[in-house]
């Protein structure tokens, strides 16, 4: 099958940081499509040629085995042309059409991987050029959109040129190993469905947690904040693949169907809610990968007077028969204590108590996300070695049970060069698969949830601080502690 696939924004952060190495696994992997171009679109002036070289360059600056030999390279490089378009002029894409006229490709790919305010003209010209034809996908990166309004305008122009098939709307958290395993550990195992529920269930922790900063993004993620980047999006799909019912099968619709139901039982705010349920915070100067680092107000490109939030804590509930009262705990930051992305599912403890147990002990299944990508499973055993006691009040003569785990480590049973998150999505998005990108209505449903918190947010006190290389600011802390539950650092 052939495909042509175009970047725009081909020079960018995203297409260096994440894409052409998506592109180059795919292609050393053997799995990209024979036949095809990758076409990087932006207004610098480069010959083909050039942009090779460019491309090329920053692949020397991979390390490790991700870096590929030159003799790779250049075999890789022949799939890669450029052609210099500045995105509001017609006659630039009247230049595309013409050079992709010539080849007629099964499969043509658009990625936009750009502001996301040009999507809505781009969209627009990419019709008005004729390049909105039955073979055309059309990649739209997050965030789509500052709000529900503005999110609801683009789906609506891009809707007028293309049918929803044709939409691709990526997030890379759906196309990570680990969250196929989650659609695999609760869809193709009947052992946990018959537990995965209120009666056995009393709370769910989902952590993503970054060391890193904002890095060279500061623009962008000023006028973002965390809630934008991280909850409206990340955040909230792994909150539906663990919290959705199960599909009736595999297929796009069927499994986006139910995340959409999940979304829509979301307990909505109220003013009381707004002020309990809900921590924001923003970095001051602390610690990271071991060095002093800089607060996020003295980070190149932020406001001085910044009132972003870095740091995200969120109490949520999902009002239906399966979750009513269990608490979702919700939490992202950036220069947190470690990278860390975690599911935690919290079982009740048992209901009546015959063994000495460890204080408070319950089980536990934590779904690791990254660095780890794997199960353990929380449990109590008799451990042998231990010598039963005669006094002490050990009940029954037993001795005490000791907290043990079942591990499983998905890197090592599998090998960690798994097809990565990006190589994934963009495989599925040339071949046509749309299982693991977000329908328009999904992700209006996630903006309508998060709005009312954004709002209250312009008008209260700001962000509280916490130190760089912390777990977030105390309050986040403190919001769980009034259920009598713990992060699970902290247990
Ligand atoms: C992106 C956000 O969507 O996800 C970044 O814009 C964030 O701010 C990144 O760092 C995290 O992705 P990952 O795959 O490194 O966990």
């Amino acid at each position: 099958m052939s495909f042509d696939l175009v970047l725009f924004g081909g020079t960018g952060d995203l297409a260096w940081r994440k894409l052409m190495p998506a592109l180059f696994q795919a292609f050393r992997h053997g799995s990209l499509p024979e036949g095809g171009r990758i076409i990087g679109v932006a207004r610098d002036d480069l010959t083909d040629d050039q942009y090779r070289e460019l491309i090329g360059s920053r692949f020397n600056a991979v390390e490790g085995a991700k870096r590929p030999s030159p003799e790779e390279f250049k075999r890789f490089a022949a799939l890669l042309h450029y052609l210099p378009m500045d995105l509001s002029q017609p006659q630039d894409y009247q230049r595309l059409a013409q050079m992709l006229k010539q080849r007629d490709a099964d499969s043509l790919v658009m990625y936009l991987a750009t502001a996301p305010s040009l999507f809505t003209q781009t969209v627009q010209q990419i019709a008005a050029a004729g390049l909105n034809g039955p073979k055309t996908r059309l990649v739209l990166e997050k965030p789509l959109g500052h709000n529900l309004a503005s999110n609801r305008a683009i789906n609506h122009a891009v809707a007028e040129v293309l049918e929803e098939r044709q939409i691709f709307r990526i997030d890379h958290y759906l196309g990570k190993p680990s969250v196929q395993n989650l659609f695999a550990m609760r869809f193709g195992n009947a052992l946990f469905e018959p537990l995965w529920r209120r009666e056995y269930i009393a709370s769910i922790e989902i952590t993503i947690a970054e060391e890193v900063g904002v890095e060279k993004r500061g623009g962008f993620y000023d006028q973002t904040g965390a809630m934008r980047d991280m909850v409206q999006n990340h955040a909230l799909q792994l909150l539906c693949a663990v919290a959705m019912e199960p599909p009736i099968n595999a297929h796009a619709d069927a499994l986006r169907d139910e995340k959409l139901k999940v979304l829509r039982a979301l307990k909505p705010w109220t003013p009381e809610t707004l002020g309990l349920h809900a921590v924001r915070g923003q970095y001051v100067a602390g610690t990271a990968y071991g060095e002093r680092v800089a607060g996020y107000l003295d980070e190149p490109g932020i406001d001085p007077a910044s009132r972003t939030e870095t740091f995200v804590a969120l109490r949520a509930e999902i009002a239906n028969w399966r979750w009513a009262g269990v608490p979702f705990y919700i939490r992202t930051g950036k220069r947190l204590a470690s990278r860390d992305a975690r599911i935690e599912v919290n079982f009740r403890p048992t209901p009546h108590a015959i063994f000495r147990a460890p204080a408070g002990f319950a089980n536990k299944l934590v779904i690791n996300l990254q660095p780890k990508d794997g199960l353990e499973l929380h449990l109590v055993a008799q451990s042998q070695s231990q010598r039963v006691s005669t006094q002490g009040g050990v009940r029954a003569g037993m001795a005490p049970l000791a907290p043990v785990q079942l591990n499983l480590d998905f890197d090592q049973r599998f090998g960690s060069e798994r097809v990565g998150a990006y190589e994934r999505l963009l495989l599925d998005v040339i071949e046509g698969r749309l299982n693991l990108f977000v329908r328009s209505d999904e992700q209006e449903e996630a903006w309508r949830w998060v709005e009312p918190l954004l709002e209250s947010w312009q008008t209260d006190n700001g962000p509280r601080p916490y130190a760089a290389g912390t777990w977030g600011p105390s309050a986040s802390s403190a919001m769980i502690a009034r259920d009598g539950n713990a992060w699970s650092e902290e247990h």
